[in-house]
């Protein structure tokens, strides 16, 4: 089963703003995370059991640049994927990502790594 983890709901954490001003969002809005290095999305993620799963973030970019972000699980970087440009706003995407969890509460930061900051941030799927 998956679970969804919206980015603008406890204990979810934004370094930003949560906002609602563009349409396509799952729950009451997105994460707009401060451009800025650094200003991460965080999200808590129970296991079942350690093992591997599947992450997914859904995203949008506006901007004509990717966005780099460190992955990291349990305060680890365990990769820096790049969230594409989507060509609006209101566009979003998703990106899939394979991570190891422990049993019980994991953390899932989205941490970018350039001055833009990451992209508007809708949820995490596991
Ligand atoms: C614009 C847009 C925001 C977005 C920001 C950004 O200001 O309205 O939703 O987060 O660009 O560049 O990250």
């Amino acid at each position: 089963a998956t679970t969804r983890h919206e980015a603008e709901t406890s204990p979810s954490v934004c370094t930003g703003s949560l906002d609602s001003n563009y349409p396509g969002f799952s729950g009451s809005g997105f994460c707009n995370g401060v451009n800025a290095a650094g200003a991460y999305a965080q999200f808590t993620v129970n296991a079942p059991a350690a093992g591997t799963a599947t992450l997914r973030v859904r995203f949008a970019n506006g901007t004509a640049t990717a966005r780099p972000a460190a992955l990291l699980v349990n305060g680890s970087t365990v990769q820096t994927p790049s969230y594409e440009a989507t060509g609006a706003w209101s566009t979003w995407a998703t990106k899939t990502l394979t991570v190891q969890l422990n049993a019980g509460g994991n953390t899932v930061r989205l941490n970018p790594t350039t001055a833009a900051g990451l992209p508007n941030v809708d949820y995490l799927d596991v």
